[in-house]
């Protein structure tokens, strides 16, 4: 287990499509805790691969309820529905935060750490979250499909 660096605005490296994952062996459950420890350490709700470093189909979030970190393999949506207008920042973009319309629900399928098939049904944050994971996957950031004109940089609180 160990934080990883994470990539962040202006490395090419994140407009780049993350290819499928063969196998779900040691080294891919390896990297996934990697994942969820630096998720954790930046106070991240998701992180993908491509973020350390990494073009593989892999993804964490954790909404920091009694679910525990999602750890998905080769994720893709198969459903949405409605919209919501969110706030949504990357820990790619440091305190950076802007307003984009996303769906409230999404079905998604995935293999888990064990290479078995799952299923989600998500709703409100974690659908966010599932969305805004699964296009760092094809290169795609929020600040591309963001309200125009909606992004803000909060200073950090340093009292914490
Ligand atoms: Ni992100």
């Amino acid at each position: 287990m160990a934080v990883r660096i994470v990539r962040e605005e202006g490395d090419e490296i994140l407009r780049k499509k993350s290819k499928e994952v063969d196998e779900v062996n040691d080294k891919i459950r390896e990297l996934l805790d990697d994942m969820v420890d630096t998720m954790h350490k930046y106070n991240g709700v998701g992180l993908s691969a491509v973020q350390v470093g990494i073009l593989k189909r892999l993804v964490v979030i954790d909404l920091y309820d009694n679910k525990g970190p999602i750890k998905l393999v080769n994720p893709v949506i198969i459903k949405t529905k409605g919209e919501q207008e969110v706030e949504e920042g990357c820990l790619s973009f440091p305190n950076q935060y802007a307003k984009m319309i996303r769906p409230t629900e999404v079905v998604a399928e995935a293999l888990d750490e064990n290479g078995k098939k799952i299923k989600i049904k998500a709703k409100g944050l974690l659908a966010q979250a599932i969305c805004h994971e699964l296009e760092h996957l094809d290169g795609i950031l929020f600040i591309d499909n963001m309200i125009p004109n909606t992004l803000q940089y909060v200073e950090p609180d340093k009292s914490e």
